[in-house]
């Protein structure tokens, strides 16, 4: 019963994020799946139910995508249709506007099942597809890809997709609540350090 809800949300997802070209399309939503059960698979107390639910369906009414009140009434309407108890439907409302970076929540407020989908979706953002989903959503909110500025002393705060590296995304491992999602982290951040350090070998503007 509760593996037919799954294959069902996981449908009703695909569905949503298809057009999607900010960066969160459904692959996103596919690997965010794919590490948070990982992750809960090494938690014995967290229910990997309420996890893949919850990763399922993180962004299905962010306020970035969507009209966010509009869009939690639909996944609470889907959440009934499907026939989900409203214990699990109450748990799942609470958590999917908590895990967005954007939300701020206190991590006090979060349950252990918030936690692992945060994390899940916070590594997401790091390693080469972390790389490439910077750039993208930098295409998406028409935003500079890099500047000058980006290799000055002074790194972030430039309103660049490469600021971006350092406003938000190398800060992202200190976030994490988990083991191994701070395992994972360590790698993926050593590639962008990596990447960043190639760009600015590439950077030649000086004798322009
Ligand atoms: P969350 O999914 O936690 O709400 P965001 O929606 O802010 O986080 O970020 C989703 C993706 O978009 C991430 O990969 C992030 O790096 C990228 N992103 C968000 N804001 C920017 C920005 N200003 N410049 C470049 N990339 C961004
Ligand atoms: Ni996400």
């Amino acid at each position: 019963m509760k593996q037919d809800i799954l294959i069902q949300t996981k449908e009703w997802v695909t569905e949503r994020f298809s057009k999607d070209t900010s960066g969160h399309d459904i692959y996103h939503i596919r690997r965010v799946y794919h590490l948070a059960s990982k992750i809960a698979q090494q938690i014995p107390e967290a229910n990997s139910w309420i996890v893949k639910m919850g990763a399922l369906l993180h962004d299905a009414a962010d306020h970035k995508l969507t009209d966010s009140s509009l869009a939690l009434k639909e996944i609470s309407e889907f959440l009934s249709n499907v026939n989900v108890s409203p214990k699990d439907r109450d748990q799942l409302l609470t958590l999917i506007p908590q895990i967005s970076y954007s939300a701020n929540k206190p991590v006090s407020e979060l349950s252990l099942e918030a936690k692992i989908i945060q994390d899940a979706d916070r590594l997401d953002a790091l390693g080469a597809m972390g790389i490439a989903r910077a750039f993208a959503y930098g295409g998406h909110a028409k935003q500079a890809m890099m500047a000058e500025a980006d290799f000055s002393k002074q790194r972030g705060g430039h309103g660049t997709s490469v600021s971006h590296f350092y406003d938000k995304l190398l800060r992202l491992p200190d976030t994490l609540h988990t083991k191994m999602a701070k395992k994972i982290a360590d790698k993926r951040v050593m590639s962008m350090q990596n990447f960043l350090t190639q760009l600015e070998n590439e950077w030649f503007s000086n004798d322009f």
